[in-house]
């Protein structure tokens, strides 16, 4: 049996990017969470992965309108990268951002390197996440910049090390 902290603490030595997965909530608003557990599938059909753990308001959301979008953070949205991560009650003050509509009213969250607007094709319920599969319906492209990322727990800049 593996130790469960050895576990995780080996799984953050795979640096990843970050991304913030975007639906609309029950009244019909952008809803937002952040997200390393992203992966492409094919490329034909077009296809993208995300596991999302059903503790998180997203998963019930994107339970019912079976669409999400994925935008890929830039170094410098750091900031909403931690704030999405918060629960929503504790996202408070400070952070600014805005967001445009992609086709079947996903939230496009502004600035992202790039924006991926999906249709769930199918799920799978492993323990306590859902893997969603999606299928690329649309494509934003915002590549001035570095990408955001994640490794050992923390948010991670490979020029700064
Ligand atoms: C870098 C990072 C990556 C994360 N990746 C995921 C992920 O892939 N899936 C997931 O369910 N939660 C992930 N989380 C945790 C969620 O962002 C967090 O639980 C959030 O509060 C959920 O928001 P919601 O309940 O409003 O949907 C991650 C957090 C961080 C900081």
């Amino acid at each position: 049996m593996l130790d469960k902290d050895e576990f995780r603490s080996a799984l953050g030595q795979f640096a990843t990017g970050v991304t913030v997965i975007t639906t609309l909530d029950d009244e019909g608003q952008p809803h937002s969470m952040t997200a390393n557990a992203f992966s492409s599938i094919c490329l034909d059909p077009p296809t993208v992965m995300v596991c999302v753990a059903h503790g998180t308001h997203t998963h019930g959301y994107l339970e019912k309108t079976n669409r999400f979008g994925v935008n890929i953070l830039k170094q410098d949205q750091q900031d909403l990268g931690a704030y999405f991560a918060k629960k929503p009650e504790d996202r408070t003050g400070g952070v600014d951002f805005h967001y445009s509509e992609a086709e079947g009213r996903i939230p496009i969250l502004d600035g992202s390197m790039v924006f991926f607007g999906c249709e769930v094709l199918g799920s799978h319920v492993y323990g306590d996440h859902t893997i969603y599969i999606g299928l690329v319906k649309e494509m934003r492209r915002n590549e001035s910049g570095a990408p955001l990322m994640f490794y050992n727990s923390r948010w991670y800049n490979p020029s700064a090390d």
